[in-house]
């Protein structure tokens, strides 16, 4: 069967683009189905570093058909910019090999505001969102006031509907203090972006469905991580979409009998950028080590936001819950070059709640809030890993590691990935 879920496994970040880029390989469609703006995915090709933030991984192979589906939320101002990014360093994103969801929503320069006006209300509690306007966009879809992109085929109307929704959203604004948005700017340039996305728009549902019946393999590229889906994260510090395999279904519209396989994408520490609870935190020398200086792209700063990234152990009692609600079939894991001069390493296997012992994270905040993890220890290694391609290649103590973390998280490890490279990856076999 022909459908691939690829679903970040921790807190986002995982390396979803690069290992997107190595399985589209093998893929005839590669379609995002949630979030929009706020995701940045880093695929690098020979000297060329692309960071892609709405457009599918799968663009930096030619043969590759994207897909933005329904699930996606769209800023048309950074979608046309991304566009234009990759069409001056020569890559073909014509709606021969694009196209877009007439369902998807449309983000607004009053969701952005928005965004920012909610989150400064918040104060101390703040989520710590991209500012990329993710969560008011959903909520006006929720609330079926949303601006879909199919609205484009009619421009006029289009402009009409972002005027109205404007005046609408500075009302509330006022309301939070933030200063109104004009609401015939925002229209006019919103009108031009239409007129430019116009022929990219599709019914991707029916496209996506049609393309399966001919045998086509489909890969579906989760944004974000497992831990921030709204459902099932740390909720309310999570995002306002479902980056879990089940939002692949709604967020395309397929059915489930299609997937035969659930990719979930790990690092071999722990990231997280943002609020909320994150166990395994560190906030030592270790995490400064994992984080890096900032100088290299992949060192752990947001690709949206340039943040430094939280940095910690690898939460066992996590990931056997993401592996649960998303059904993985493997994991493959990243960054195990990062760990390369660690002196040892170490893994929460269980957590101590109020002297308890408890292996499953608890649902509510509060409770997540306050758990000790329990660690097991492992030997480090100082051998670079960069090189690598077979597992005769790898230091023992690299081995003995991934080993134990397949036990504890129940799931095969097949691939590690050794460098953000193309070709930095390690097949394990079955
Ligand atoms: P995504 O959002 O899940 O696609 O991940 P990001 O692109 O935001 O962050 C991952 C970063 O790590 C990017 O800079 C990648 O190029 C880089 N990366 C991915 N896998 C590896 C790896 O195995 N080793 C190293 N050193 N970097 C990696
Ligand atoms: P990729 O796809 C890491 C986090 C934000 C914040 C929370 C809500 O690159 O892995 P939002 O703007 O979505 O309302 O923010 O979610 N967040 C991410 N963290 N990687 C991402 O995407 C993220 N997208 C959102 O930092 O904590
Ligand atoms: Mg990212």
């Amino acid at each position: 069967m022909p459908v691939t879920i690829l679903v970040g496994a921790q807190w986002g970040d995982e390396g979803k683009g690069r290992v997107a880029d190595w399985l589209a390989a093998s893929s005839d469609v590669v379609a995002r189905y949630a979030g929009g703006d706020n995701a940045g995915h880093t695929v690098v090709v020979g000297e060329q570093v692309t960071k892609l933030r709405l457009m599918p991984s799968g663009i930096l192979q030619s043969h590759v058909t994207c897909v933005l589906g329904n699930g996606q939320v769209v800023n048309p101002i950074s979608l046309l910019k991304e566009m234009d990014d990759l069409a001056a360093v020569g890559i073909d994103v014509s709606p021969r090999r694009v196209i877009l969801s007439t369902r998807a929503h449309i983000i607004t320069p009053a969701h952005i505001a928005l965004d920012k006006a909610d989150e400064a209300a918040r104060g101390k509690s703040a989520i710590g969102t991209t500012q990329r306007g993710i969560g008011p966009a959903y909520m006006d879809k929720t609330g079926r006031t949303g601006i879909r992109a199919g609205q484009m085929e009619d421009v006029e109307q289009f402009a009409e509907s972002l005027y109205q929704h404007i005046r609408a959203a500075n009302e509330k604004l006022a309301h939070l203090g933030a200063q109104p948005l004009n609401p015939q700017d925002a229209a006019q340039a919103y009108l031009d972006a239409a007129v430019r996305l116009r022929p990219y728009l599709k019914d991707t549902a029916l496209f996506v469905n049609s393309r399966l019946k001919e045998g086509a393999r489909v890969l579906c590229e989760g944004a974000q991580g497992s831990l921030l889906d709204l459902d099932h994260g740390d909720y309310p510090f999570v995002t306002s979409s479902s980056p879990t395999a089940g939002g692949a279904l709604t967020g395309l519209g397929f059915g489930p009998m299609s997937v035969d396989r659930v990719v979930g994408v790990a690092k071999a520490y722990a990231t997280r950028v943002g609020s909320g609870p994150m166990p395994t935190e560190l906030d030592d020398e270790i995490a400064d080590r994992l984080r890096g200086t900032g100088e290299n792209f992949w060192d752990e700063y947001g690709t949206v936001t340039r943040r430094p990234r939280r940095c910690g152990w690898f939460d066992a009692v996590m990931l056997r819950y993401t592996a649960m609600i998303n059904g993985f079939t493997e994991l493959i894991l990243t960054k195990l070059d990062i760990m390369t001069g660690l002196e040892s390493i170490r893994v929460a296997v269980a957590y101590e709640l109020d002297g308890q012992r408890i292996t499953e994270p608890p649902s509510q905040i509060e409770e997540l809030e306050r758990v000790e993890p329990v660690y097991e220890s492992f030997a480090g290694w100082t051998e670079p890993i960069g090189g690598a391609r077979t597992a005769a290649d790898l230091p023992e103590a690299v081995l003995i590691y991934v080993n134990r973390l397949e036990a504890l998280v129940g799931v095969p490890i097949r691939t590690l990935s050794v460098g953000p490279e193309r070709d930095q990856l390690v097949e394990l076999g079955s």
